[in-house]
């Protein structure tokens, strides 16, 4: 349901006008728990905690890091009532879940123009599904990957020519390894330039992509939001000409650095500019390009020249002063808060229509009819609508195929044109719990394609990092290793006894044909893919406090290793399961285990995942790559009584 700008009594908590926003509250009862909020730190259950949405690029992530990538406001209280909210908002919103006050939620909007929507369930049992399920109607269908981009993905930053690219792919060949896609981060263009690319370093680039492809290896170009400002760029100059650039307050365009310096902004709320950034993905396509990942669409602002300029001037202030401690303190501050500053935010605007913009409109209308809409007010939705604008040229363009799309920055509603990666994590061994606690999260939040850079984007990895990470990502959708430059390489070819890796890789091939099927039931029936054992076991107490274990599709419950040295955990199984190891390409036990607690021992080189009583799933012969496995020729493991469906987009 929808609240009027008035105070009052709601379905559930209440709503007070507060500092110029809408303050919505409700009193938690004891063992309530609250799931959902899509990309965001810590839990599966996020009580106890205070976030923030406010998209943001966030090289630091840490356990108190209150704001991702993303922007997901939906959540689900469940407990002694269970219900869903959804805050339709696009600027900045608080979420404070028991942080303040331990018993209090209390979801602080910026501004009261805001619709909230509340979901309920009659019945108790399947309420959480029912719920999530409801929720996805009202948002839409999500996109559906095709099946190719899950197979395997290496990709690197620094991979800088054809030659990087070469190795990477012969490599794996010569190992035997299965490869579906190669990424190619900003180096393929010339000089950061998007939709650009550099024909020194990538001769012949259309018959690379071919020889790779006729392979089973596609390369996946990354898209960024800012564009190179530069004369002569066409992209620029055709950007400025059509007047589809973000402008300041007086006209004049919006610049500021990104990745190749200064850099302008397409306006990806106004219609007509998403549609003609959406026409610029035509070169690569053409060239036989077949996926991408859009990046730095928060948008990430490095600097902006006003604002170099004042900290310059405040910065000079500190060279008379004798520096202290608190000095020091705060010279690191102001220079820091170059970076991604809410000024800059501020000082730049959208051209939408009147009735689109509502009480946002910050200047009359035109003579057509348009009003300009202040960046920051509806900051969240602008990696959505670059989304949103290529996922739409991909249907003009190419409404034949089927691409591969995946973005950093994200909204509600985003889930319909693509997937998202969890952005720059770490190479920490809680990043591999934190992973698997946002799959589950951004599932809930209609993203089904999803997975995070295995391995750990930012420091270095390690042999067994990389090895318990895959034997968790394997389950995921996006299944990526993926690195920062300056960090240890980290294919898997580059540790001692790459056989290991490669019979985790072939586990995650022998699986396919569940795992897509499984992604593609959840897609058609707004169910959910990856999720806490809470919404399959919402009667068992214990299982609903369970934070390091989910649910894949119907069939498969995971339980990564994620701390070093472990030789295996403790594992909770709300029912009888049968425990299957996986270790040197092939099933090496299978065990009925019962209800209740064990410690299960997981060696390194193996993978461990649990079968659901009553139920089976195919295993299929690995292949080269995803295009190559037999979905003929399956093996079951599990329950052999029990049936199973497999669904291919052809059945769709
Ligand atoms: C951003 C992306 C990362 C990419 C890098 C360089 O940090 O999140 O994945 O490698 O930019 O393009």
């Amino acid at each position: 349901m929808e609240i009027p700008a008035q105070t009052g009594d709601l379905p559930f908590g209440s709503a007070s006008k507060k500092d110029g926003g809408l303050c919505w509250k409700y009193a938690l009862a004891k063992d309530d728990k609250i799931f959902g909020l899509g990309e965001t730190m810590r839990g599966i259950n996020k009580r106890g905690y205070v976030f923030e949405s406010v998209n943001t690029d966030q090289p630091n992530q840490d356990e108190s890091t209150k704001s991702l990538y993303g922007s997901h406001n939906f959540f689900i209280v469940f407990g002694k009532k269970t219900f869903g909210v959804f805050i339709d908002y696009p600027g900045r919103v608080v979420f404070d879940l028991g942080f303040a006050k331990c018993d209090e939620l209390c979801v602080q909007i910026e501004r009261a123009d805001v619709d909230i929507y509340f979901f309920t369930c009659s019945k108790k049992a399947g309420a959480l599904k029912e719920i999530a399920r409801e929720f996805r109607t009202l948002v839409g269908k999500s996109y559906i990957a095709p099946k190719w981009a899950f197979g395997f993905c290496q990709s690197r930053w620094g991979y800088a020519s054809k030659d990087d690219i070469e190795k990477v792919w012969k490599t794996y060949r010569k190992l035997g390894f299965p490869l579906d896609s190669i990424c190619m981060d900003i180096d393929y263009m010339e000089d950061y330039k998007d939709f650009t690319v550099d024909s020194k370093k990538f001769p012949n680039f259309k018959d690379f992509v071919q020889r790779l492809k006729k392979d089973g290896t596609r390369l996946v170009p990354i898209i960024d939001a800012g564009v190179k400002k530069e004369a002569g760029y066409s992209v620029y100059q055709e950007m400025i000409a059509g007047g589809y650039d973000c402008k300041k307050k007086d006209g004049a365009t919006f610049e500021a650095g990104v990745w190749p310096g200064d850099s302008v902004f397409a306006d990806f709320l106004n219609p007509k500019a998403r549609e003609w950034f959406g026409k610029q993905y035509k070169a690569l396509l053409d060239a036989g390009i077949e996926g991408f990942w859009n990046d730095m669409n928060e948008p990430a602002l490095f600097y902006t020249k006003e604002n170099l300029k004042k900290t310059f001037v405040q910065l000079e202030q500190f060279k008379s002063k004798a520096l202290d401690v608190t000095g020091l303190f705060d010279f690191m501050r102001i220079a820091n808060s170059v970076c991604n500053n809410k000024d800059d935010y501020k000082s730049f605007y959208h051209k939408v229509n009147k009735d689109d913009a509502g009480s946002f409109a910050a200047t009359k209308p035109d003579k057509d009819g348009k009003v300009l809409v202040n960046h920051y007010d509806i900051h969240n939705l602008y990696g959505y609508n670059m989304t949103r604008g290529a996922s739409q040229a991909f249907k003009a363009l190419n409404p034949a195929g089927h691409t591969l799309l995946y973005s950093r920055s994200s909204y509600i509603g985003a889930h319909r044109y693509g997937g998202v990666w969890t952005g720059d994590n770490h190479a920490y061994w809680g990043d591999i719990l934190l992973s698997l606690q946002q799959i589950v999260s951004l599932n809930l939040c209609g993203f089904l394609y999803t997975g995070s850079d295995i391995g750990g984007f930012n420091a270095n990895t390690s042999r067994d990092l990389l090895l318990r990470w895959t034997a968790f990502a394997l389950f995921t959708p996006l299944f990526r290793n993926h690195s920062a430059r300056g960090t240890r390489e980290q294919e898997y070819y580059q540790f001692e006894n790459p056989k290991d890796f490669k019979s985790m890789v072939q586990l995650r091939y022998a699986l396919i044909p569940y795992l897509y099927s499984e992604y593609l039931k959840a897609a058609k029936n707004d169910g959910l893919y990856a999720r806490a054992l809470a919404f399959d076991f919402s009667d068992d107490k214990r299982a609903c406090a369970v934070n390091d274990q989910i649910l894949i599709g119907n069939e498969i419950m995971v339980a990564p290793v994620y701390v070093q040295n472990a030789i295996g955990r403790y594992v909770y199984l709300p029912e009888t399961m049968t425990m299957v190891e996986w270790k040197n390409g092939k099933i090496a036990a299978q065990k009925k285990l019962s209800k209740g607690d064990h410690f299960i021992e997981v060696p390194m080189e193996s993978v461990v995942f649990f079968v659901r009583k009553g139920k089976k799933l195919p295993l299929a012969k690995a292949a080269p790559c995803v295009d190559k496995i037999d979905w003929t020729k399956l093996n079951f493991v599990g329950d052999p009584k029990a049936s199973y469906e497999l669904v291919d987009l052809s059945s769709f």
